[in-house]
């Protein structure tokens, strides 16, 4: 993060537990576990998930930062338990295993992830120590994070939401004309996140196939940042434009192996007469756009239409009938080590999206309007808003 909102995460994902810390939240800020437990339940849902999501039902625990249902402007620590800590005490301890004991190492590393890379860098020669943090359980210290961030921004009228756009050979229309709440409620009704029943009824075809070839499918999700005031971000250095620093936010999910804002790679395609938002004025509502192709961002800055960000899911790399690989031990060929794996994670990973929307967003915030408690900041926000009534 460039700005005040500052995180850490750690843990492994078959730890003890995960946990994060967070600076930078201001004091004042009301925060109950329960507002970061509904989206850790967000991320585990989705068809087409493996079962790991069914044994693990994470909750966060707040182990500092918070009194009584407020932030107190001091770093907050969260924990999420990792449930099947009792079945992996042993593999995973911290101790060295008692002399003799049986140590079951991996060594067939699986194309399409850290393990083999990860295991030459690190010098490891059991792939499990790659794996344990390379593994995208580690987003859901992300999505704890920021459900604080999303807290702090709804305060001032700020919200995300995300919806599934393609899976497999599945896509929806993209001229889907719909209000963004009724897609977010169609989104959030949705096994597969999918706000066209049409479309989810196609993709869910699609996720039973690839399951029954025992191949993956991967796709693209959108998230949406509704109520941003016009002036997030900056034009002046190019560390500080917020389109780069959402690329970089989203693009670091596991599997995301593309992003684009608006229009996105369409505006390439297309003359500029067809691309670029005009502007209007009257005198009710100031000024306005004839429509949001920018998706919200114009010179690194938010222009006060919704922020429009999509991504493109790689197939998870985890196969059931197993990619060719090489035991990283004997040199042999072998087939990939198959771990207990999704079909297709588009879904959840859209919850991730707007995880990482929502940690830039927040820290594009506080650099506008930073301050050190909640009333400050409002008294800031509030003082600019009405500036630019009569700008
Ligand atoms: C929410 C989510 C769930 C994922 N689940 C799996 C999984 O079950 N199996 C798997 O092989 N990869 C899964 N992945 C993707 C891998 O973590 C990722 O491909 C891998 O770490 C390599 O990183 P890279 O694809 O960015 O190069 C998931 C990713 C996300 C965002």
């Amino acid at each position: 993060m460039r700005g005040p909102f500052r995180f850490l995460t750690a843990g492994e994902s078959h730890g003890e537990a995960l946990v994060a810390v967070i600076d930078g939240v201001p004091a004042g800020v009301p925060l109950a576990e329960a507002d970061i437990d509904a989206d850790l339940a967000r991320r585990q849902r989705g068809y087409g998930r493996g079962g790991r999501m069914k044994i693990e039902r994470d909750q966060v625990h707040i182990l500092s930062g918070v009194r009584f249902g407020a932030t107190l402007g001091s770093p907050i620590t969260l924990q999420i338990a990792n449930r099947d800590w009792e079945n992996w005490k042993a593999a995973m301890g911290v101790a060295p295993p008692p002399p003799g004991a049986a140590q079951k190492q991996v060594t067939r590393p699986r194309p399409g992830h850290a393990d083999l890379a990860g295991a030459m860098k690190y010098g490891h020669h059991d792939i499990r120590n790659v794996l344990e943090r390379s593994s995208a359980r580690e987003t859901t210290a992300r999505v704890a994070v920021a459900g604080v961030a999303k807290r702090l921004l709804a305060e001032f009228g700020i919200s995300i939401l995300s919806h599934v756009t393609e899976i497999g050979p599945a896509r929806i229309a993209p001229d889907l004309d719909l209000p963004w709440e009724e897609i977010r409620r169609r989104a959030e009704a949705s096994e597969v996140r999918c706000a066209d029943p049409a479309v989810e009824a196609a993709i869910i075809a699609a996720i039973d196939d690839a399951r029954a070839k025992g191949d993956t499918l991967g796709g693209v999700f959108e998230v949406v940042a509704l109520g941003c005031p016009v002036g997030l971000g900056s034009y002046v250095q190019w560390d500080r434009r917020l389109d780069g620093r959402l690329a970089q936010a989203v693009c670091s999910i596991q599997a995301i192996k593309g992003c684009e804002f608006g229009l996105g790679f369409e505006t390439a395609r297309r003359p500029g007469s067809a691309v670029h938002d005009e502007i209007l004025f009257d005198a009710e509502s100031g000024f306005k756009r004839a429509s949001n192709r920018a998706g919200g961002l114009e010179g690194g800055v938010t222009n006060g239409q919704p922020v429009i960000v999509r991504a493109a899911m790689k197939p998870i790399s985890t196969l059931r009938k197993p990619l060719r690989s090489v035991d990283v031990a004997t040199k042999e060929p072998v087939e990939a080590v198959v771990e207990r794996s999704d079909v297709c994670a588009v879904p959840a990973a859209g919850i991730v999206g707007e995880a990482m929307v929502a940690l830039v967003l927040a820290d594009a915030f506080l650099e506008k309007f930073g301050g050190d408690s909640l009333v400050e900041i409002r008294r800031n926000h509030d003082a600019y808003l009405d500036s630019l009534k009569s700008w």
